[in-house]
């Protein structure tokens, strides 16, 4: 059988005596969208971090195109989940050195047109010539996800990418992401903590367990039909059961894992299982009680759930 395009292999971060994770066995297909959701502090950033070759595993190795991923390369590119910019760039230079380093035989009117398009992209044309220091929090993140998008990685490495970013402009960069994907062939591994964003981007959503001693317990088929679209995602016979689905592991079922397996139950450590919730009986929360402000153009009901406010408490 091939291997995927992305293999994690029994992925083990330790820091002394505490495990963050272990045993995390991904694989990932090449032009694959897969997000994961996990409560803070379980590993998230620490897998993409060895994923990206950023940070080392105690233990495991992961596996990119049939080469062990020993070090960063441009093959990979990094949204951090804080915005890592150059200081002393401009918006414009910030993009434009990733460009040149992986088009080293083009112009420079060449890699400043290619950055200009995705700075357009990503509303920051009259942002060209500022220095990081005269940016938003949410226009930094801007500049960090042209520049992932400006060098054309492989691998499309994001962390809670649009955490800072208002809703609609999250809303533009969500379908610019999905358009560059459909065009590209990119391989995407995207960090989020909004259920609607991963069911919105996602083939496939992983869900781990709370730390320590994390675990990728569940393989989430989202098996919407594409293109999707934000307005009537909602209308799908299977956006509830993924939703409940994903907001029940979340509120309830990853604490229970974690403390079994702290328990020593074989059955709670056991590897990945894959899940299709259109499926299976799965809770059922009432729709009306949802929801939806995460889906750009769409007003967000009066009251919050109890459900949402939940999630957003621990997650
Ligand atoms: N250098 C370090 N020394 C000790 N522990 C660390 C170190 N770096 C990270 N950790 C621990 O590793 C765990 C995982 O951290 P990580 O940043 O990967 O979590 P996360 O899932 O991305 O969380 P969040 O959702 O809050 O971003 C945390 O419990 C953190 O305290
Ligand atoms: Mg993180």
């Amino acid at each position: 059988m091939n291997k995927p395009f992305v293999s994690l292999e029994k992925l083990k971060k330790q820091y002394g005596d505490v495990v963050v994770f272990d045993d995390v066995n991904i694989g990932i297909e090449k032009g694959e969208f897969v997000c994961i959701i996990g409560h803070s502090g379980c590993g998230k950033s620490t897998i993409l971090n060895v994923l990206a070759g950023l940070d080392e595993p105690s233990d495991g190795a992961v596996i990119m195109d049939g080469a062990e991923v020993a070090g960063p390369s441009l093959d990979r590119g990094v949204v951090f989940q804080h915005y890592s910019l150059l200081p002393w760039l401009t918006t414009l230079q910030n993009v434009s050195f990733g460009v040149r380093a992986r088009n080293p035989g083009w112009s420079k009117h060449q890699i400043d047109e290619h950055s200009k398009h995705y700075l357009d992209m990503v509303g920051l044309t009259a942002a060209l010539n500022k220095k990081p220091s005269e940016l938003s929090g949410g226009m930094r993140q801007r500049v960090s996800i042209a520049r992932a998008f400006a060098t054309s990685p492989k691998l499309l490495l994001l962390d809670e990418p649009f955490g800072a970013l208002d809703a609609l402009t999250r809303g533009v960069i969500q379908d610019e992401l999905i358009k560059i994907w459909g065009e590209t062939q990119q391989t995407v591994f995207m960090i989020t903590h909004d259920v609607d964003e991963a069911i919105f981007l996602a083939d496939r959503v992983l869900l781990m367990t709370n730390g320590p001693d994390a675990r990728v317990a569940e393989s989430v088929k989202i098996n919407i039909p594409r293109p999707r679209n934000r307005a009537n995602i909602i209308e799908d016979s299977g956006y509830y059961q993924i939703r409940n689905h994903l907001v029940n592991f979340l509120v309830s079922r990853s604490g229970e894992l974690s403390a079994s397996a702290a328990a020593g139950s074989q059955a709670a450590r056991q590897t990945t299982v894959d899940v299709d919730p259109t499926q299976i009986d799965c809770i059922q929360i009432d729709p009306a009680q949802m929801t939806t402000d995460s889906l750009a153009g769409q007003e967000p009901p009066a009251a919050e759930s109890a459900i949402d406010s939940t999630v957003k408490a621990v997650v």
